[in-house]
């Protein structure tokens, strides 16, 4: 496969006037400068066509620009842009009955609109502690939920997250997150991955530091995003509703990134059987607008008018634009993307099954990881090499992100077909070989073995 020379020369130029201008705190891992998209297709501005599986992080739920959300969008524009969350708005009522009928709880929902994740979470925070009067939490390693001063306490992926902003919230107790592949606590016999983490909370945490009478909430990604598309043991979730009912904590889910669809139900908790207290949501909502929401039971919306608010919250152009998001998905995209996530699993496999390098292909629905190790049985994250995977594929004409410490995410539009599946999966698979190869070549041994 031809590499694409990147970047080109108007991508160069807006490079190094971004640079002048703009925060370089944010973690721009290549140099794709963006000029139109269309689903899953993306072009540079230099005309050089890509295949999104990135979506701008799991935003792009129904494919860039899809019509009926810019028809929606536009509609909206014309009517009214904004006027702030202490009015009404038709649009932002509707949203907000739409969630409350797709809340992965029985009861009623009450809905917070947010602009962003972070802001989500910032608000389920804030509700926890208001409603329950307890000042403590429980997060866990590898976590991310946002980069706000709450939030970012709660974030465990990445000690950058932290360095330089001492001190955090107070009230944050992080406990390893039951992940299969690289288990963080002995397990006693008759455990698995998920009973053990119950028990060193219980016994560890609550038993030692933390009473559980002043804790919150537990605040967990059902299936991690940022720390490395890692998927719970499937009967952990129904263990750690029971500490929370025994205790009387609230559960919060944290769909940011794995709801609105991605794994092919609405919210990636009902892969696992049991109902939050809160949800966090945003991203993929309303397809790239921003726009949030914190959802919660009906009965834990204590807060009385004036404790919590926002300038932006239900945004007419936002809620237009989910609007249109949810009913697309709702009626087209859920079911494709357990479809076509499944065969991208399916086709990861058989790539593995040709590529050292890769020591777990993992995923539900269209959240799909791929971890790179330097060797499967020792199981040392392949950092470098991952991170040379997602450069050639991007100079092959595929968007991907990393996440964790060694790991691809392949997060594509819910729309994704088939065939652009296979388009990318080839790109995708000629960028391992060429990385391995390179890793090869310069390896003394025949094992792969990563640099500095
Ligand atoms: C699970 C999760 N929570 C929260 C956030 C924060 O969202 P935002 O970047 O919109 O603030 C993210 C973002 O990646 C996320 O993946």
């Amino acid at each position: 496969m031809k590499p694409l020379n990147l970047p080109g020369p108007n991508a160069k130029r807006l490079i190094e006037r971004d640079q002048a201008v703009i925060s370089p705190s944010y973690p721009r891992g290549y140099p794709f400068v963006m000029d139109h998209g269309k689903g899953v297709e993306v072009w540079d501005v230099d005309g050089n066509r890509f295949l999104d599986f990135a979506a701008g992080i799991a935003v792009n739920s129904t494919g860039h620009s899809h019509p009926k959300v810019v028809k929606a969008i536009q509609e909206q524009a014309e009517k009214f842009i904004h006027i702030s969350s202490d009015f009404y708005h038709p649009k932002w009522i509707e949203l907000a009955e739409y969630l409350d009928l797709i809340a992965p709880f029985q009861e009623d929902a009450i809905s917070f609109m947010t602009n962003s994740g972070t802001e989500s979470v910032e608000a389920a925070l804030k509700l926890a502690r208001f409603y329950t009067g307890r000042s403590q939490f429980i997060g866990f390693l590898g976590g991310f939920h946002g980069r706000t001063l709450g939030s970012v306490t709660l974030t465990a992926s990445k000690p950058h997250y932290h360095r330089g902003f001492f001190p955090l919230m107070n009230g944050v107790t992080h406990i390893p997150f039951p992940d299969p592949y690289r288990p963080l606590i002995a397990m006693r016999p008759g455990e698995d991955v998920g009973s053990s983490t119950i028990r060193y909370l219980e016994e560890e945490i609550f038993g030692r530091t933390i009473p559980p009478d002043e804790v919150a909430g537990i605040v967990i990604e059902p299936i991690q995003g940022e720390g490395g598309y890692v998927i719970p043991p499937a009967d952990f979730f129904i263990q750690l509703r029971d500490v929370c009912n025994r205790y009387g904590i609230l559960l919060i889910a944290d769909e940011v990134q794995a709801g609105i669809g991605r794994t092919g139900k609405w919210w990636s908790i009902q892969n696992f059987g049991v109902e939050p207290d809160i949800v966090t949501s945003a991203k993929g909502i309303a397809s790239g607008m921003p726009l949030g929401a914190m959802i919660a039971r009906k009965s834990i919306v204590t807060w009385p008018k004036g404790t919590h608010g926002n300038t932006f919250g239900g945004n007419p152009l936002a809620c237009a634009a989910a609007l249109v998001t949810l009913d697309l998905i709702e009626n087209e995209y859920l079911d494709n993307a357990a479809v076509v996530g499944k065969y991208i699993l399916e086709r990861l496999k058989k790539i593995q099954e040709r590529h050292p390098s890769i020591g777990e292909v993992r995923g539900i629905g269209l959240m799909i990881g791929v971890e790179f190790v330097t060797d499967r049985s020792t199981k040392i994250p392949a950092t470098e090499l991952r991170n040379r995977v997602e450069h050639l594929a991007f100079e092959r004409g595929l968007l991907t992100l990393g996440c964790g410490r060694s790991v691809i995410r392949i997060s594509p539009a819910l729309c994704i077909t088939e065939a652009e599946a296979e388009e990318g999966l080839a790109i995708f698979e000629d960028a391992i070989s060429v990385a391995e190869k390179e890793a090869l070549d310069l390896a003394d041994s025949p094992v792969l073995v990563e640099k500095g």
